[in-house]
């Protein structure tokens, strides 16, 4: 007997293309400033099953304090925003500095706060067993570091620049190179995570995560700057990246995302 099989077929870059360009044109007649990535957005396919449709409801947060991950001081060793030596040789690929200050919405900096990173490899691979796209895993790289800002709100990595990878959200789709970033603040409850990306990366236009933010000046608060003035000859190249928490120069701020 003949089993039946079932095609999915994916969208095209065209066709999510098209999309992303409908809602920008929707936004523009709306004229309002939307700082924040649309939860409910077509193109970005996965999120359709994911993304909140009830309202949320209030939960105790010193309850969930009690069994969430904590931290200290002397939890976060300076190595660990080093992300180039955590195994037994160099990884591959461009080695960069990637810094910036964390600030209040009036510029104020935030001291103390736990920053972690993770982030693909040069190759655009994960070191997750969910990610099995045929690129290299380079076994001196595990793409993950944190440090805690110092007290002028100041952070610093030295790491890899990131490679673009696949992600099937629609056919020949591919994320942009970028690094995921969590602030942790005082408690887990406060936890925000985001994501940094490139200057100059034309993956960006085409890419539904960050066309999600519909306002492009809020869009353009992701993107790194290159810093020539921080780059160490014979060394690393540098991109600074500052992250606003509040007020209205504040970027994107989500409570996780794993692409
Ligand atoms: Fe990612």
């Amino acid at each position: 007997m003949k089993t039946a099989t079932r095609t999915v077929r994916l969208l095209s870059q065209a066709q999510i293309s098209a999309q992303i360009a409908q809602i920008v044109a929707d936004h523009d007649g709306a004229r309002e400033a939307e700082p924040q990535p649309h939860l409910d957005y077509p193109p970005y396919r996965s999120s359709r099953l994911r993304f909140p449709h009830n309202r949320l409801q209030p939960v105790d947060p010193h309850e969930i304090e009690r069994w969430s991950p904590c931290f200290g001081n002397q939890d976060v060793d300076p190595l660990d925003a080093d992300l180039t030596v955590a195994q037994s040789g160099a990884p591959i690929g461009e080695r960069i500095i990637v810094t910036g200050r964390v600030v209040d919405g009036t510029g104020r900096p935030v001291a103390g706060q736990l920053i972690e990173i993770w982030q693909a490899n040069a190759a655009g691979r994960y070191l997750h067993e969910g990610d099995q796209h045929p690129a290299p895993i380079d076994p001196n790289f595990t793409g993950t570091g944190r440090c805690l800002t110092g007290a002028d709100g100041t952070y610093r990595f030295l790491t890899i620049k990131p490679g673009p990878y696949p992600w099937r959200n629609h056919d020949n789709a591919w994320r942009p190179a970028h690094i995921h970033f969590s602030v942790f603040g005082t408690a887990f409850t406060q936890r925000l995570v985001t994501q940094m990306y490139f200057p100059g990366d034309p993956l960006c236009a085409l890419d539904p995560i960050y066309q999600s933010i519909v306002d492009p000046v809020a869009r353009q608060r992701l993107i790194a700057s290159y810093a020539h003035d921080l780059t160490e000859a014979e060394f690393a190249t540098a991109y600074r990246w500052d992250i606003v928490l509040t007020g209205s120069r504040r970027i994107w701020l989500d409570g996780g995302d794993d692409d």
